[in-house]
């Protein structure tokens, strides 16, 4: 097995890991990943309601979407939405379209082997656009283009929702260079001063677990 075929089979594992550590006081990583997972979709919810004027959550795109745990997270919670997972990686959705055949969705989420930089999907065709844990990993040249892919992508007054690392203790930081070369410039980027230069309003940003933020921000008009 190849060493990207292999990475697509530690995702599981490695997510699960992720949620025990967010909050350590909780018994699984189940009861952490549920509370996480739920704090941001909340955010993303309440975010909805206040900004897009009642437009109904028909279409939600998940950029970077891995194996797709983002995704179905997103399909359970927005059932009627047609959701779309993309990524780059084709072992990792592989993996994330054998899982969807045994969800047994009314509506099963599709999936898009892309670039988010740079889709091909129709622009203003998504209520909400998710940026799931996927700017840390890039560049800030690569985040730049995502965002405004996303809004691109977004109907007006849409949500877009971005979930990542929120500061880090310097020792943690430290291990997770190691495997995460792009830590800096993700730390570097404005979030709120990019979102603003590419036509997004109503920027907001809270803690969705103590190591995480969720920032969501309005496609313009
Ligand atoms: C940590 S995973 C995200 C996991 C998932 N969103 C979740 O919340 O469980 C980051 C993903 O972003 C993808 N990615 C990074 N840059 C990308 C790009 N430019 N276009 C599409 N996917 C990208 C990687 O292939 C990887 O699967």
């Amino acid at each position: 097995m190849d060493v990207r075929s292999q990475a697509a089979f530690d995702c599981e594992p490695a997510t699960r890991a992720l949620w025990k550590r967010t909050f350590p006081a909780l018994d699984s990583w189940k009861e952490a990943g549920e509370l996480s997972r739920g704090n941001w979709a909340d955010a993303i919810d309440s975010h909805h309601a206040s900004f897009s004027g009642g437009l109904p959550v028909g279409d939600v795109v998940d950029l970077g979407c891995s194996t797709a745990n983002s995704s179905r997270f997103l399909a359970d919670r927005f059932p009627t939405a047609q959701v779309t997972g993309l990524d780059l990686s084709p072992y990792f959705l592989a993996v994330a379209q054998r899982q969807e055949k045994d969800a047994m969705r009314k509506k099963p989420i599709r999936f898009v082997h892309a670039n988010a930089e740079c889709t091909g999907l129709p622009s203003k065709s998504f209520d909400v656009v998710s940026i799931a844990y996927v700017l840390h990993e890039c560049p800030q040249s690569a985040s730049r283009k995502i965002l405004r892919e996303a809004h691109r992508l977004l109907k007006p007054m849409g949500t877009l929702a971005i979930t990542d690392q929120s500061k880090l203790h310097p020792a943690l930081w430290i291990l997770m260079k190691s495997t995460e070369p792009w830590l800096d410039e993700f730390y570097r980027l404005d979030l709120e001063a990019e979102l603003q230069e590419c036509g997004f309003t109503n920027y907001r940003s809270v803690l969705t677990n103590p190591r995480h933020f969720t920032a969501t921000a309005t496609a313009a008009m």
